[in-house]
């Protein structure tokens, strides 16, 4: 019995010189220490033996089980060793290369040029107002002065929904309504930014779907001198402080007087480019002194409230300062555009 358990511990001591890996460690722990394992049978069966050999069996039993033990840990630990060296070399990663460059997202030129102008107005006493995109004909037309059947209502080309007399808004004039309708009888001073959408043709110059900024201001003594102030100091600050700017008299049924507002052509500086058409002057902005009739509409008394309103397109002012040839850029997630903001 004794010559049995020399043999074991030979066996199992060799075969443990041999295993090399994790799995096959478990394995031989298996063969050798496992419940099943010859030694453990010998050290389970004990009783089995006459009382002379019970003692000795059990003596150098309980040796080679201790041995077989320590010899195991020992391993572990020598094949971890040698696992982590070589982790070490083989996936070596030199920790001096620079890193790779994690891309930036950044602002679409959108969002750039209404903070901007957001800001500018803002300086100017604006605050910004949110209108509703999907508009009724009432609050689109009708309350702005436009009549149906009004021949005024073929400057806005219009998309119709299944519902009748819900479009979607041609321009955010229909904002100063519900403005006017929520502050009245305060003065007001507020832009509203927003999309705005037309059955147009796309060409560079026109989309669909594209922004414009309201203004409207209401109170006492407003008059025509403080909407050309105000178009013009805009101009100076968004365009910078030597441009000029311009009115000439237009018609919109929702003011009266109507202005179209030009600055002076930031490329050329007013003396003629193919960017002004060699007019040396571009067009910004719709704008005049609030209809009585919208303003009553409102809530204002006209006998007693006047305002100014103007209708800004930030993508043509962005297009204008930075150059953009189509406005179709705005849309066509082209990172090659895009990436230059
Ligand atoms: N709503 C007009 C348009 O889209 C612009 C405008 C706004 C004109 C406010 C006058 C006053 O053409």
């Amino acid at each position: 019995m004794i010559g049995q358990l020399n043999a074991i511990e030979q066996e199992a001591l060799a075969a443990l010189r041999a295993v090399e890996a994790g799995d096959a460690l478990e394995n031989w722990r298996v063969a050798y220490l496992g419940k099943k394992s010859p030694l453990m049978t010998i050290l389970g069966d004990l009783r089995a033996l006459s009382r002379e050999e019970r003692p000795a069996v059990g003596k150098r039993g309980n040796e080679v089980k201790n041995a077989l033990e320590a010899a195991f840990a020992e391993r572990v630990e020598a094949i971890r060793r040698e696992e982590l060296q070589h982790s070490l070399t083989a996936g070596a990663l030199d920790v001096t290369l620079p890193g790779r460059p994690i891309p930036h997202g950044r602002l679409h030129p959108h969002t750039l040029i209404l903070r901007e102008m957001y800001s500018i107005w803002a300086e100017m006493g604006f605050q910004v107002y949110r209108a509703r995109d999907v508009e009724t004909d009432e609050f689109n037309f009708e309350l702005l002065n436009i009549p149906q059947h009004h021949p005024a209502r073929d400057m806005w080309d219009t998309f119709y929904t299944t519902t009748p007399g819900v479009i979607l808004r041609t321009h955010t004039s229909p904002g100063q309504i519900h403005a006017m309708r929520e502050y009245c009888p305060q003065p007001i001073r507020v832009i509203l930014p927003g999309m705005c959408y037309r059955y147009e043709q796309i060409s560079a110059s026109k989309g669909i779907q594209f922004l414009q900024m309201e203004g409207l201001a209401v109170g006492k003594n407003i008059r025509l001198g403080d909407l050309l102030g105000t178009m013009s100091e805009f101009n100076r600050r968004i365009f910078g402080p030597e441009r000029k700017s311009r009115f000439r008299a237009s018609y919109f049924p929702f003011t009266e007087p109507s202005v179209e507002v030009d600055v002076s052509c930031a490329n050329c500086g007013g003396s003629g480019c193919n960017v002004c058409k060699h007019t040396g002057w571009l067009e910004i902005a719709g704008a005049g002194m609030v209809h009585p009739i919208v303003l009553k509409n409102g809530g204002y008394d006209p006998a007693v409230y006047s305002g100014f309103a103007f209708g800004l397109g930030p993508e043509r002012i962005a297009m204008l300062k930075w150059g953009i040839s189509d406005i179709r850029y705005f849309w066509s997630n082209d990172l090659r555009f895009l990436e230059q903001f």
